[in-house]
Formats: structure tokens, sequence, C-alpha cells
């Protein structure tokens, strides 16, 4: 392996920003950490730059239903994210979201740049709109019977039920997924990316090995139906970037997504005072990778490389492409317990223990990963806690009992230690082709090899024994430097246990190269132990919650934070009268209220309301309103305020005064 240093980028895709992680997005994140502390390890200088997913429908969709911004939404989700990242272990340099300024620098400088050069084209389609809510209808807001089988309620692109794809038009009975109404076809202006104009550039790049085999075979029934022209925009209501010279088009989500690779990296940049330009210009030297799912490689190979490629930017070094995680031999589920979110996983397990089962299992290839609970349990008590941790436990009590915690000056078996040494190489190629498995392989044959050492040569036994004593130093110097090897090459894969070991061993253990010095003649820290074993329980535990957070979820939806139930004859008592606002000022002395006088009818009151935040008092005067008219008077700081005027919202979310409709008369009861 070339001792050159790189200097590499590496990107997980950006998770949506309407919704939890699980441990279907972990996977892809434990593989890319995995990967990114490994390159470190060489000494290679890797960042890992990323950040959350935050336009499109869904997300507008979602705010809206949760009452807030869509901004307030992002801003939550980052958080719960990147909590869940940073309990996991993920070592990344920088994490934003798609929604900020350098993201929309970034996809106007890459947008202008393909317009300039006549890669972007204008024509008006027909599709689907919800006349109801006013919105066109993304594919997987329709819903209708599939045309080929009849399976009904399957969404506008593809059948769950015989899997055939086909386009929203030739469902059965299409049905808009928000408002329930029949949506009527609407034409609108859309922008077009002509990818075709990128064919030649594109079948280069993807047959230089920068992708895996299965994606290159996927890419060529691709080109030999043609690439079609990519439509870009998306209009009104859409949560995105406006598409510059438009005053009402919105680029669609998947313009600005890999984008945000390239937008938060250019924030990593900023941040540290690297050259974002050199990294990104198109002959750089530097490296960069993105990893993915097998069901976005359309996206990654094709549209993302093309709009680098037209904006004069470099294109991917590589896309890596997994499978999908399976539990249990079958795909999450809800139901079943098994659809586990990042955070309930992390209340009940160590996360060292599903990056090492994940790593056990990842290939190179897009094979999908099963997690399979009962094998979990056993791999990670008899390879990491039954064969790496076994060896420094066994030997750590010797060592500071009998030796105050020092180890000897030459390790026995110099040529053991060697053999370790020698694997350096084929299990760092492993770990550069993404051949985790068959890493992971090798590390534990070397395990076996060490806990052999230590079986062969008993320290135990020669400790009872007379003058054994620099034999059982010996012994155990050997196998504190065995494990010392194992915990570093596996200190990508496991960064809290590392991290623990290296507290014992008094020194760092993530530079591979700094193995070619066994430790000697130094001391070493009390031992603690470095990892427990699965504990089933847990699991079963872990399980059950994941039922209940469906319950959560779906019990949230509907339910309401209701005040405590009243009869037909407390509510009666509350006596509603239509108010017009004779009067509206400000209360100099208080922050948030406004001094009414209302007219109910002949008869006023001076109704102090806490509206000051959403309403020009000057606005309010002549409207009518409704009011609680009987409300027993209270006496206030400024005077009386006689009754309350009724307004809908708080502070946060904005207040809305009530209003009939017109013709109701000042003083009419409200029933
Ligand atoms: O499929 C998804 O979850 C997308 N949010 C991935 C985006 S990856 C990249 F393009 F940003
Ligand atoms: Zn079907």
């Amino acid at each position: 392996m070339s001792k050159q240093k790189r200097r590499i980028l590496v990107t997980s895709a950006l998770p949506y920003a309407n919704g939890a992680i699980h441990l279907g997005h972990m996977l892809e994140y434990i593989q890319t950490d995995i990967w990114a502390r490994f390159q470190r390890a060489q000494g290679h200088e890797c960042y890992f730059a990323w950040a959350d997913d935050a336009h499109g429908t869904p997300i507008m969709l979602r705010a809206e239903a949760e009452g807030i911004s869509p901004e307030e939404l992002i801003a939550k989700m980052n958080a719960e994210h990147q909590q869940d990242f940073k309990d996991f272990g993920l070592s990344y340099d920088h994490y934003s979201d798609t929604n900020g300024e350098a993201n929309r620098q970034c996809v106007e400088t890459v947008y202008n740049r393909l317009n300039e050069d006549g890669y972007i084209e204008r024509r008006t389609i027909s599709q689907f709109y919800d006349e109801d809510k006013g919105m066109f209808l993304p594919d997987r807001f329709i819903k209708g019977t599939c045309p080929k089988c009849k399976t009904e309620d399957q969404y506008g692109d593809s059948c769950e039920s015989c899997g055939s794809t086909y386009s929203p038009t030739d469902l059965i009975g299409p049905r808009s997924a928000v408002s329930g109404t029949e949506p009527v076809m609407r034409d609108s202006e859309h922008y077009f990316v002509r990818l075709s104009e990128f064919e030649d550039r594109l079948h280069t790049w993807m047959t230089s090995g920068v992708l895996q085999s299965a994606v290159v075979n996927k890419m060529q029934e691709w080109f030999e139906d043609g690439l079609r022209d990519w439509d870009i925009s998306r209009d009104e209501p859409y949560f995105g970037f406006k598409i510059p010279g438009t005053g009402d088009k919105y680029f669609y989500v998947w313009v600005d997504a890999p984008i945000g690779y390239m937008s938060s990296f250019k924030e990593l940049c900023e941040q540290t005072g690297l050259d974002f330009d050199d990294w990104w210009k198109p002959d750089t030297e530097t490296e960069m990778y993105n990893f993915v799912g097998k069901d976005i490689v359309y996206f990654h190979t094709l549209f993302w490389p093309a709009m680098l490629m037209g904006s004069g930017f470099r294109s991917p070094t590589a896309v890596y492409a997994h499978g999908f995680l399976t539990v249990d031999g079958a795909k999450m589920s809800k139901s079943r317990g098994t659809f586990i979110q990042a955070r309930t996983y992390l209340e009940h397990l160590n996360p060292d223990y599903l990056r090492y089962y994940f790593c056990a299992r990842l290939g190179a290839g897009t094979a999908d990963i099963d997690l399979n609970l009962e094998d979990f349990v056993s791999r990670v008590n008899s390879d990491m806690v039954g064969k790496v941790v076994n060896i420094a436990s066994r030997c750590a009590g010797f060592i500071q009992r009998g030796f105050g915690a020092q180890l000897a000056a030459e390790l026995p078996d110099p040529q053991l230690y060697q053999s370790f040494i020698d694997q350096r190489e084929a299990i760092a190629d492993d770990f550069e082709q993404r051949n985790y498995q068959s890493a992971i392989r090798r590390i534990m044959s070397l395990a076996d090899d060490g806990n052999r050492y230590i079986d062969d040569h008993k320290p135990w036994q020669l400790n009872k024994q007379e003058g054994q004593q620099a034999n059982v130093q010996a012994i155990c110097t050997q196998g504190i430097n065995l494990f010392r090897v194992l915990i570093t090459f596996l200190s990508p894969v496991v960064p809290f246990t590392a991290n623990a070991a290296a507290e014992f061993l008094g020194l760092a253990v993530d530079q591979w190269s700094d193995l070619d010095q066994p430790m000697l003649d130094v001391s070493v820290n009390t031992f603690q132990p470095l990892m427990t074993r699965v504990d089933p329980v847990k699991i079963e535990a872990m399980i059950e919650a994941s039922k209940q957070d469906l319950e959560t979820t779906t019990a949230a939806a509907p339910q309401l934070d209701l005040a405590d139930e009243i009869n037909i004859d407390e509510f009666l008592k509350v006596d509603l009268r239509v108010a017009k606002i004779i009067n509206a000022e400000l209360v100099p002395e208080a922050d948030k209220l406004l001094r009414l006088t209302l007219d109910i009818g002949g008869a006023t009151r001076n109704v102090f309301a806490g509206i000051k935040s959403a309403y020009d008092p000057a606005d309010l005067i002549g409207r009518h309103t409704v009011m609680v008219a009987n409300l027993k008077p209270r006496k206030m700081r400024f005077g009386m305020s006689e009754g309350m005027v009724l307004a809908a919202g708080d502070d946060d979310s904005g207040l809305f005064i009530l209003s009939p409709d017109e013709g109701a008369k000042a003083g009419s009861r409200v029933t």
C-alpha cells in the first residue's frame, strides 16, 4: 500500500429531516465511519462531512402537521440526529443541513453554470394537481389501484404488491394522499437538465473503476434505455430553494441534497481554513467517496456526477453502494418490534456491539445485511468479549498484582508478534476495499492465535511455581502486546472499547504504524472490563420498546392535549358575545397586552388582551371578534379587565383572534 499521505473526503447519504434515525440508517453511517477512521489510522487526512436533507414536500407537510415552521422542524431533527450519531461514535467533522446559506450558494453556482452552458431546458408538462390543497402532487402522494395487478392503495410510482413501476396517470382511481380528493391534470412549466449531453462523460467515468460491478451493470441498462432529461423544478407550495430568475419555481430536493455534501465541506473549510477550491477543482488530487444505499444509486451515479461535470467541479472518486438491512431475515417491521430506532437501541445496548456486528457482516458488494439477533449476541460475545478482550483480561491481573503493572523489557516470542504485524497490510487492504467481514475474519484468527499462546503457556500455573515470576511477566507482556495489535486493528470499528483500551495501555491505539514498536518496559494502568457480554434480556427489552415506539407514534398523531372534560351545563354558563372593537391601543407598561374597548350591543367593555405581538392596534379598530362577556372582572396593574377575547395559537406559532362571518352584529350571543 502506498505510504503517500492521501487527502480524502467521505460522505454518507443525508437523512431526511422529518424522521428519527433507525438501524437501517446506522448500517450506512457505521460503514462510512469505519472507513473514515480506518483512513485516519493509516495516517491519511480524512474528513467526514454531511448534513440533514431538509427540503421537499414531506418535510413541508410534516412541519405543517406539527404546527411548527419547517425551520423549527429542521433544527429539532438536526439536534436529535446528531445526538444519535455522537452516541454511536460517528467521527464526522461537520454536520449541516441543506437549507443553509452555504448550500444555497453552491446550488445556485451549479445551476447558473449549467444554465449558462446550455444544459437547462424549459418545457411545459402536465401533472396531477390537488385542487383542494392547491398543490402539485409528487408521485408518492398519489395513491390508487395498481394498473397491473389491481392491488388497491398503491403509490403513484410503483406497486408494493407486484413490484411494477408506472406513471401516476396509469393508476386506476387516483386519489391525493394529502387531501383524499381526486386529483386533476394541470400544466406547468418545468426546468430540465439535459442529461443526454453527459452521456459520454458519464460513461467514461462509470467504466473507470469508480463503481461496483453490480452498479455498473445497472447503469448499462439505463444507458441502453437512453438517458432522459431530468426534471429539476417543483412548483409552489414547496419547501426548498427558489430557482434563480424565477418567481415561483423551486429546485427539486434531489438537486440540493447531494450538493449538501459540497456545502457541508465548504462550511468545514470556512471553520478550519481548508482550501475548498483545491478539493473541488476538476483535476484535484484529493479523493471524494459517497457511501449510499443501493436504492439511491441512480441519483448518485447519474444526476450528481452530471451536475458536477457540467458546472466545472470534480466528480466523486467512487460511489459505494450497500444493501438494505433486514432484521432476523425480514424487512424491518414496526409491529414485530424490529424497526429499531437508533435511540431505542442506545437505551439498551452498547453502540460498539452493533458497530462490531455490522462490520463483521459487511462486504464490498450490494448484498443485503441481516441483523440476526441471536447471531448478534453470540458473535459479539464470542469474538469481542471471548477472544479479544479476554486476552487483556487474562494477562492484566498478573502484571498488576505481581509486577506493579510493569511490562517486561523483551517479548518472549517476537516471531508471534511479527506474525500479527505481517497481517497488517492484508487487513488494511480489506478495510480499504470495504471487505470488512474479511478483515474481521483475519483479526479473529489472530485473536485465536493470541488465546492459544496464553493457553499453551498457562501463566496461572507458572504463577504458583517458584522461580517462574519472570516467565509470567514475559508471557503476560506478550499477551498484552498481542491485545494491543488487535485493538489497534479494531479501533476504527469499536471506538469506545478502543478508548477504554488506550486508557488501560496508557497509549493511543489509533495509528497502525505505531505497532512497529512493541510496548516494552512500561507500565500499564488499572484494568477495567473493556466490554461486557451482550445480555439477551436487553435485546428483548429493546424489541418491546420498539413495539411501544410504534404505539406512541401512532397514538401521538390524533391525540390532542385537551383540558378537563366539561358538561353542557358548564359550557352554557359561558356567555360568548360578538364584540366590535371600537378602540385598541398599546399599554406602554406591558410587553404583550393591548387595551381593547369592545362594543357588545350598547354596552362597552374594557379588555386587556395578550395579542400585542400579532396585531397593530390600528388594524383592529372596527373589526368584530368574539368575547367571553360574563367573565368576572379582574383588576390588573393597568386597570380592570372585563372579559376576554378569543384567539387561537400562541406567541410561538402566531396569534389569531377569532372573527365571526360578516354580518354578525355586536352583542349577538354565540351559541
Ligand atoms: O434517500 C434519502 O434518505 C435521501 N435523503 C438521501 C439524500 S443523499 C444525498 F444526495 F444527499
Ligand atoms: Zn401491482
